[in-house]
């Protein structure tokens, strides 16, 4: 099985760490998110994978110049410019020479889900294109997707208003499609797939879903970015694994809980660490106290700071002594 992971976002909703580095090459517990996103693919039989990409594509083939990523083999495609969803699965397609039944995978979704399953169900019902659906409880953030009973999908709904959400069940970002779908998305432009594309094919009943409740989390959020790992951590999907780095220097007079401390990170004495992320090479020192946040690589909390409520500080970023943080950005956006 081929698949599309489409990683040419900007990742905007997790700026500032991704100013510097593309959200799916952003660290999750001791590898790129990407690495986690395309080993799942790798288990559930996919062998090869394009990469569609297009903002800072460099990180990406710096990282994997042998063209092979968590044992599957790579092809990239490079976007003059951004096409959106849908104008880049048909971008990656063409590029990769795909001409039949293929699988498209947004490139931050945390899962469990079977995509062979999904595949072979989508054979099954002669579908043109066969979507896997999760339950949330906010579908207001994601594409929703009524059903009947059988699977037929019924409508497609990109973020509609919370109240007027016709179901719970969402759009858990991975397809399986036939070659013709790329012949519904006009070449050049921007084209959505969750706007344009899959309305299109729901007018033509040729879109099917199948409904999943294994691990689902997309990590594309500051909440949610913090979620994958400390889900790692607490064994919800498998066994429990250690946060901790085992070259990060945690002082014995610093407490850390429920974190995870990466590669070359440094903690100081009096200095606290809860439910948070302490990137590779950043420091936290003497009596600072950094709670459910994100501290990007080589960043530097300085003594007694703050960096609480979901805040995230950028890489090589300093946090002034004293000073407190509080669900902040730093560098803000601009
Ligand atoms: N190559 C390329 N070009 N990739 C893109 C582009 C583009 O122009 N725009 C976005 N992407 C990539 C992102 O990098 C990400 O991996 C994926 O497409 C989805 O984009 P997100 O920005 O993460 O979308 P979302 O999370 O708001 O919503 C999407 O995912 C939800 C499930 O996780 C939609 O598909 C929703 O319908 C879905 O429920
Ligand atoms: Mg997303």
């Amino acid at each position: 099985m081929k698949a599309v992971v489409l990683v040419g976002g900007f990742g905007t909703r997790l700026r500032p760490l991704t100013l510097t580095t593309p959200k799916q090459m952003l660290p999750v517990i001791d590898r790129p998110m990407l690495e986690h996103v395309i080993g799942a693919l790798g288990r559930h039989g996919v062998d090869e994978v394009v990469l569609s990409l297009g903002y800072k594509e460099d990180v990406f083939r710096k990282a994997y110049p042998d063209a092979r990523c968590a044992g599957v083999a790579l092809d990239y495609a490079v976007e003059p410019e951004p096409l959106d969803t849908a104008g880049a699965v048909r971008f990656a397609a063409e590029a990769a020479g795909i001409d039949e039944t293929f699988i498209v995978v947004n490139g931050d979704v945390f899962t469990d889900l079977d995509v062979g399953q999904v595949w072979r169900r989508h054979h099954e019902v002669g579908a043109e294109g066969t979507i896997a659906l999760t339950p949330v409880d906010d579908p207001s953030r994601y594409g929703v997707v009524p059903t009947d009973a059988r699977g037929k999908v019924l409508g497609f709904v990109e973020k509609p208003p919370r109240d007027e959400a016709p179901t719970n069940w969402i759009n858990a970002g991975t397809y399986v499609l036939e070659p013709s779908v790329l012949g519904r998305i006009d070449a050049g432009r921007r084209v959505s797939i969750e706007r344009e594309t899959f309305p299109s094919i729901v007018e033509d009943g040729g879109l099917w879903a199948v409904q999943s409740d294994a691990y689902w989390v997309d990590a594309g959020t500051p909440d949610t970015y913090l979620q994958v790992q400390l889900d790692l951590l607490d064994g919800v999907r498998g066994p429990a694994v250690d946060g901790i780095a085992t070259d990060a220097e945690i002082d014995p007079g610093a407490s850390v809980e429920h974190s995870v401390v990466m590669a070359g990170a440094f903690v100081a004495a009096g200095a606290r660490v809860r439910d948070a992320v302490i990137s590779s090479g950043a420091r936290v020192l003497a009596g600072a106290t950094v709670e459910r946040s994100i501290v990007g690589p080589g960043a530097v909390i300085g003594e007694r700071a703050e960096v609480l409520d979901m805040s995230m500080v950028g890489e090589d970023a300093e946090v002034e002594a004293g000073r407190s943080l509080h669900g902040a950005r730093l560098p803000e956006n601009d």
